[in-house]
């Protein structure tokens, strides 16, 4: 085959059509903050994509520019077509403190992606007892504690059913065997429902055990973006 055919080939838009998210040149300043510098990023359907970087790296501010809460200050953030559905767990959870733990997962509930209640409900029951929650349903969360929060986070992201998962810091609060729970019922609903997750951490060891993509980040700049393992 000639060469100039293999390169047009890895120039053509097609190779790049599974590119959910694609972002070129992008900067965001929070007035002389500069967040993120120059970063260029794709991230394609299906992929499992962990976001490193040390506090105030701007992995926050990145996944805001993915969720589409914030523009770039220049450059480029293309973003999923209004049919793909995005939902978030967000560094400080977004739960409602006075409600009980079942009553905030019922916010994932939406009558246009479950045929009925008792759909929703056997899901409610299956996530919250494999992240073993399902005896703490009744507890008020400003009752609950951190790491059971984060939990309830994820579930409610979960129960929506989502085509992309955003999740900033899930397992800050989670002890290390809880934080592999959780990410091994993340691996399967990307394995099982082709579920594209962005995961911020700044944890670079539980990462290394998992399967997937990295951007690791330094002071707003992208340093390193390739094969988790490889780090
Ligand atoms: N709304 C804002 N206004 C001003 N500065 C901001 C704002 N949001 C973020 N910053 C600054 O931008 C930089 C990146 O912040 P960001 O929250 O994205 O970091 P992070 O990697 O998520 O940190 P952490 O691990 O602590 O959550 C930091 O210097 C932060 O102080
Ligand atoms: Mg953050």
């Amino acid at each position: 085959m000639n060469r100039g055919f293999l390169e047009s080939l890895k120039n053509s838009k097609h190779l790049h059509s599974s590119s959910l998210f694609r972002l070129n040149g992008v900067n965001v300043n929070f007035g002389k903050v500069n967040a993120l510098k120059n970063v260029n990023l794709q991230i394609k359907k299906g992929e499992i994509l962990f976001v490193t970087g040390k506090s105030g790296a701007g992995k926050s501010t990145l996944l805001s520019l993915l969720a589409g809460d914030m523009r770039p200050t220049s450059g480029s953030a293309l973003l999923p077509s209004s049919n793909v559905f995005v939902s978030q767990v967000f560094q400080d959870l977004k739960l409602f403190q006075n409600r009980t733990i079942e009553e905030n997962l019922w916010y994932a509930f939406d009558k246009k992606i479950y045929k009925n209640k008792n759909e929703f409900q056997s899901d409610l029951m299956e996530l919250s007892s494999v992240l073993g929650i399902r005896d703490r349903l009744g507890q008020k969360v400003k009752d609950a504690n951190g790491g059971m929060k984060q939990k309830v986070g994820m579930l409610r992201a979960l129960l929506s059913r989502p085509d992309v998962l955003l999740a900033d810091e899930p397992t800050a609060a989670l002890d290390k065997e809880s934080s592999t729970k959780m990410f091994d019922l993340l691996n399967f609903y990307n394995v099982r429902k082709g579920l594209t997750i962005v995961w911020a951490t700044h944890n670079r060891e539980l990462v290394k055990q998992f399967p997937g993509e990295i951007a690791h980040l330094e002071g707003g700049k992208l340093i390193y973006s390739g094969k988790a393992c490889f780090i």
